[in-house]
């Protein structure tokens, strides 16, 4: 396994790869379950894996967890080459991002609301080192978690939007075996903070046991705010249901997905389950 550190000398070692179909996935390390989840899909889809580690600064707001958003290279190198990743690209902030830079890639309402408007900036921040990233890798195709749905909405839209040639491929959400998401910001809790933070899922199969019993989408979020009403420790942000595409109200026909953010001790955790509509 290759660990580059520059854009020069990722290029220079894909070079040869550019008829392979190259399988990319981009991380900010700290690597879990789920992360290797998607490197597994990678590996088994494609002849060249290459998978990046870089804590992304333009996607954290000021008053968020930048700095101490857990690093850990010498155990990602060892978790990614395991995985049979061939090639890791692990930059500087400096390689990334000239002093002056300052382009910034905007997607329009569908990065404004939920994520995107409890985080202002944030999805900008995500659109902009992936559309880098991909640039710099050209890959056939990029994995991405369906963990952060609305992630994949806006990252959809901008390759759609703004042609890159890569195909997006989503891998369903990795869970603990009391269904919580594994997330590299579950390292902030306590292992009570952990049982306490299984109510998000709780949350979501209420909401789906609403829609499943013939509810509409505002039944559903009721349901999942009277769930998370219920939780001791967790305190809730927002529980709707949800357009996948579009994540505005979803119209009669259309999917629905489930989507909750909510404060469990130190940490801010979001989940969210598809579900068909009616
Ligand atoms: P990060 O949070 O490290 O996640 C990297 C990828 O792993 C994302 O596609 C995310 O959705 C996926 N992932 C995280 N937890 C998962 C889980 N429990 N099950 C399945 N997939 C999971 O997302 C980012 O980094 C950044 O925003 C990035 C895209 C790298 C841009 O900086």
């Amino acid at each position: 396994m290759r660990v580059e550190r520059t854009v020069r000398a990722l290029r220079a070692a894909l070079a040869p790869e550019r008829d392979r179909r190259v399988g990319f996935v981009p991380t900010m390390g700290a690597l879990h379950e789920g992360h290797l989840s998607l490197l597994r899909a990678a590996r088994a889809g494609c002849d060249t894996v290459v998978a990046s580690i870089f804590v992304n600064p333009l996607q954290f707001g000021p008053r968020e967890d930048f700095g101490a958003y857990p690093r850990a290279e010498e155990r990602d190198l060892e978790l990614a080459r395991d995985a049979g990743v061939d090639v890791v690209f692990a930059p500087s902030t400096d390689e990334m991002y000239a002093p002056d830079h300052s382009t910034s890639i905007d997607v329009g309402p569908l990065a404004t609301v939920l994520e995107g408007a409890a985080r202002p900036g944030h999805f900008a921040g995500v659109c902009t080192v992936v559309a880098k990233l991909l640039n710099v890798v050209a890959p056939g195709v990029a994995y991405f978690g369906q963990k952060d749905a609305q992630q994949v909405a806006v990252i959809r839209r901008m390759a759609r939007d703004l042609s890159f040639p890569v195909e997006i491929a989503v891998c369903p959400t990795v869970r603990d075996e009391r269904g919580l998401a594994l997330s590299s910001r579950n390292r902030y809790l306590s292992d009570d903070e952990r049982a306490m933070a299984a109510a998000l899922y709780r949350c979501l199969r209420a909401g789906a046991a609403s829609i499943e019993g013939g509810g509409g989408p505002a039944d559903a979020e009721r349901a999942m705010e009277r769930s998370l009403a219920d939780a001791p420790g967790v305190v809730a942000e927002y529980a709707r249901a949800v357009d996948p595409e579009t994540f505005e109200e979803p119209g009669a026909g259309r999917p629905v997905l489930l989507a909750v953010a909510a404060r469990v001790g130190p940490a801010r955790l979001i989940d969210n389950l598809p579900v068909k509509g009616s």
